[in-house]
């Protein structure tokens, strides 16, 4: 997509925001283009998974309309950052990660927020694709060089989960758990995911790229492709809130939680762990790459570690997709 047609996109998108109906010519002017032009770049949005009502007569529609997240708002509220000021905002991009693995080769050294309203090609875990329907949720990545080898960074991919489900709590009155390592989840229902990739060039430098999605108000057709039960934040909310200012707050307070851990350590983040835990004294499945390993979690290691009583003892896990073990009837 040109610059350009970028540019016509952003303004379409504004006008129609507000769910009111716009004729194709008073678009056609506003943007200065054709009504062609108009219907091409109508067609674009659709295919961001956007319902647009077209009705002859009368122009397009957004129904209900949409809240758009605002780049120099969320510049201004990141300005007093430590780790992350700088924010990118997209109408669509591939994945926000891509984007910031990719900027970060042509300019390290420097963290900073990208956002998208709608990703092409999202990604979950273990090679899993992410359902990122336009501004239907939270799509984010960020990217920070932290002053750690790869081996410390077990215990900061909870850190990032536990920061993330504090904020969300102080909107949904605590219904927000973590599943180890960094899901976070409503009554065993999906509410966000989260992808840490870290790559490290030497053993005291390493590069955290933080994918973040968080459900917010998915429709059901939209989530088709999705293997899991899920849930949005809208309907758990205790008072009303934006998406804008979820993101913010938590933005703001996942750069204090990363300072806190790079000057404290992990520890008294680890002591917090079963307040968090979705599954603290649950009967889980650990589900590494040729083994399935069943136990009950009691808690974690100051390194992050999972524990799991298991028939044969305590046994720690590093890595591996945590289940709950459903009861025979
Ligand atoms: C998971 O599998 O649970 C992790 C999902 C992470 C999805 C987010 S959406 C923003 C960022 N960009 C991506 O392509 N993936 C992450």
């Amino acid at each position: 997509m040109t610059k350009k047609t970028q540019q016509r996109i952003e303004k379409l998108l504004k006008l129609l925001s507000d769910g009111k109906f716009h004729s194709g010519q008073s678009i056609a002017e506003k943007l200065g283009v054709s009504r062609t032009a108009v219907w091409k770049l109508i067609q674009k949005i659709e295919s961001w998974q956007l319902t647009v009502y077209s009705i002859r007569g009368r122009g397009y529609q957004i129904p209900g309309g949409l809240e758009l997240l605002d780049q120099q708002q969320l510049k201004l509220s990141l300005k007093n950052n430590e780790l992350f000021n700088d924010v990118i905002l997209h109408a669509s991009i591939d994945s926000t990660s891509n984007f910031l693995a990719e900027e970060w080769k042509k300019s390290p050294g420097y963290g900073r927020v990208c956002i998208a309203e709608h990703q092409t090609s999202g990604r979950g875990r273990k090679g899993r694709s992410w359902v990122s329907p336009f501004a239907a949720n939270l799509y984010f990545s960020i990217g920070v060089e932290l002053p750690l080898g790869l081996s410390a960074l077990g215990g900061l991919s909870l850190v990032v989960g536990m920061s993330i489900c504090s904020t969300l709590n102080r909107f949904t009155n605590d219904r927000v758990k973590v599943k180890w390592p960094n899901d976070l989840m409503v009554d065993d229902h999906k509410l966000a995911g989260i992808l840490v990739e870290a790559s490290g060039e030497t053993n005291d430098t390493s590069f955290l790229n933080i994918g973040v999605g968080i459900n917010w108000d998915m429709q059901n057709f939209q989530g088709e492709l999705i293997d899991q039960p899920w849930i949005n934040l809208k309907q758990l909310l205790v008072k009303s809130a934006s998406r804008q200012q979820i993101l913010t707050e938590i933005l703001c307070e996942l750069d204090a939680a990363l300072v806190d851990y790079l000057t404290n350590g992990f520890s008294h983040f680890s002591t917090k762990w079963q307040g968090y835990s979705a599954m603290y004294q649950r009967d889980v499945n650990i589900m590494l790459t040729n083994e399935v390993v069943s136990g009950k979690e009691v808690g974690i290691e100051a390194n992050g570690a999972l524990r799991v009583q298991t028939v044969d003892g305590i046994r720690l896990f590093h890595s591996g997709e945590v289940s709950l073990r459903k009861k025979m009837a």
